[in-house]
């Protein structure tokens, strides 16, 4: 049985800054954050300067995976065509650092940051020409890191992606998106397939998989109604990822209300063959909470999420759509100050779901708690909340490896430092390590390691012992 690494993640466009240093130009993602009265992407945690050191508390917290992403637009500015060499040169010399301090480098090769270019080029990922951009700038990656780097993962969360927009990817607008989204998810599942393939060629010995935001649903009654609400639920924004990426094949019920709707969709059996052709090497997961519907008739109005977004509890107002499902308040859980619901046993239904369904490793590659931290005189963080939500997190991580099979990779906090959420600003901090940065950009990046960071070492290096 494989043993669990233990590690924590970040983001190349939420972490590192230096937006447009050094040849990058902007992705997509960096300009979503401008102009939204939080901190923008220019400097952010700043870990494009403070990469050594972050690694060596990487190290000294006993860390044996790192996982973070590749910035495309650092690597070709134009999203295709010219390399940038200094843009090369600095995920060299990060993953050599890990390498060196025994730390295991887990990467991503999209994670929400599409090269600015590349939308102003062809109008981004809608454009299927993007996928083949994409596998341009992974053959650069493979060819560059490909003897380095044992675990790729292709696209973060293009789930969460078709969920919620954001990340710039409709900066057309959201009607725009609402429209074009399937289409705009089955370019991401081919440029994935293309990542496994030229990965499986070019890196022999390497495995890749894709990264879903996974979601586990619970019905808010034992009304069958209510049931039904979670398969459609779990249809929409699960299982549609999950087959296509995994396996190859749309679902029938969410085929059927794309057509209903007038989205775009429009694919071809050899590209679900491709996909089927070069299949995945593990599942990569993102868990943040669980959620929780009630069926919502075909006749009721729709209703439009709306996101909380200053960390006011009870602000968020849940969808409903009619005919599949309402979300609503599983008032059995606690909730953060964003909404999200504090749900251990989730992570391991969605463990023991994804094993049983596709028979693969997986790896947890982000759960976290996001928080209004605070930081005292004497430079200290106080989270025992967040340190509550890990132990009680990994404990059920490490049920589904005992009693439910699961082959669990790697486990990875999200984060390692504090960054720039995706749409919360700096104030909804994650890290394990505090970073002095606000959403007013006045900080000057020091690094404190918080409370978290320390009851993280002790619970890795005690998992060390004990499995010798
Ligand atoms: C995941 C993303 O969806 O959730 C991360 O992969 C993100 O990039 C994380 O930061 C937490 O979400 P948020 O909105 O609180 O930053």
């Amino acid at each position: 049985m494989t043993e669990t690494m233990f590690g924590a993640s970040i983001s190349a466009y939420q972490a590192e800054g230096g937006a447009l240093l050094d040849g990058k130009t902007y992705s997509i993602a960096d300009i979503s954050t401008q102009n939204k009265g939080f901190l923008d992407s220019d400097v952010t945690s700043d870990f494009y300067h403070h990469y050594k050191e972050d690694i060596r508390l990487l190290k000294e917290m006993g860390a044996q995976c790192f996982r973070f992403s590749i910035s495309w637009p650092r690597i070709l500015p134009e999203g295709e065509g010219e390399v940038n060499p200094k843009g090369v040169a600095f995920y060299h010399q990060v993953i050599d650092e890990c390498v060196k301090n025994g730390i295991e480098p887990l990467v991503t090769l999209y994670h929400f940051d599409l090269p600015y270019a590349l939308y102003e080029k062809y109008g981004g990922w809608i454009n299927r020409h993007v996928v083949d951009a994409y596998r341009e700038y992974v053959t650069v990656c493979f060819r560059e890191y490909g003897d380095k780097v044992r675990y790729w993962q292709s696209i973060n969360e293009p789930d969460i992606i078709n969920t919620y927009g954001g990340h710039g990817i409709d900066l057309d607008g959201k009607d725009v998106f609402e429209h074009d989204k399937y289409q705009i998810n089955h370019h991401q599942a081919l440029a994935h397939a293309w990542a496994v393939k030229l990965c499986h060629e070019m890196c022999p010995g390497a495995r890749i998989g894709p990264v879903f935001g996974y979601v586990p649903i619970y019905p808010k009654t034992c009304k069958p109604e209510d049931f039904l609400a979670v398969e459609y639920f779990n249809s929409l924004h699960n299982r549609f990822f999950q087959e296509l990426f995994l396996n190859g094949r749309y679902l029938e019920d969410v085929l059927i209300k794309i057509r209903n709707e007038g989205a775009a969709l429009s694919y071809t059996e050899e590209e679900l063959a491709f996909i089927r052709e070069n299949p995945s090497d593990f599942v990569a997961l993102n868990y943040y909470m669980s959620q929780c519907v009630s069926w919502y008739p075909e006749d009721a109005e729709k209703i439009e999420r709306v996101d909380n977004k200053y960390g006011k509890k009870g602000s968020t107002v849940l969808p409903g759509i009619p005919g599949y499902y309402a979300e609503v308040d599983n008032e059995l859980l606690e909730k953060t100050s964003w909404d999200w619901a504090i749900d251990p046993i989730g992570i391991r239904i969605m463990l023991k779901q994804i094993t049983e369904s596709y028979h693969l490793p997986v790896m947890v590659v982000e759960n976290g708690m996001g928080y209004f931290d605070e930081l005292t005189e004497d430079k200290k963080v106080h989270d025992d909340y967040r340190i509550a939500y890990m132990k009680d997190h990994i404990e059920q991580c490490m049920k589904a490896v005992e009693k439910d099979g699961v082959e669990l990779i790697a486990y990875n906090a999200w984060t390692f430092i504090d960054l720039l959420s995706t749409s919360q600003g700096f104030r909804k901090r994650y890290g394990l390590v505090y970073v002095d940065q606000n959403d007013d950009a006045k900080g000057d990046c020091s690094r404190y390691p918080k409370d978290s960071y320390y009851w993280y070492r002790d619970f890795i290096k005690n998992q060390k012992t004990a499995v010798r």
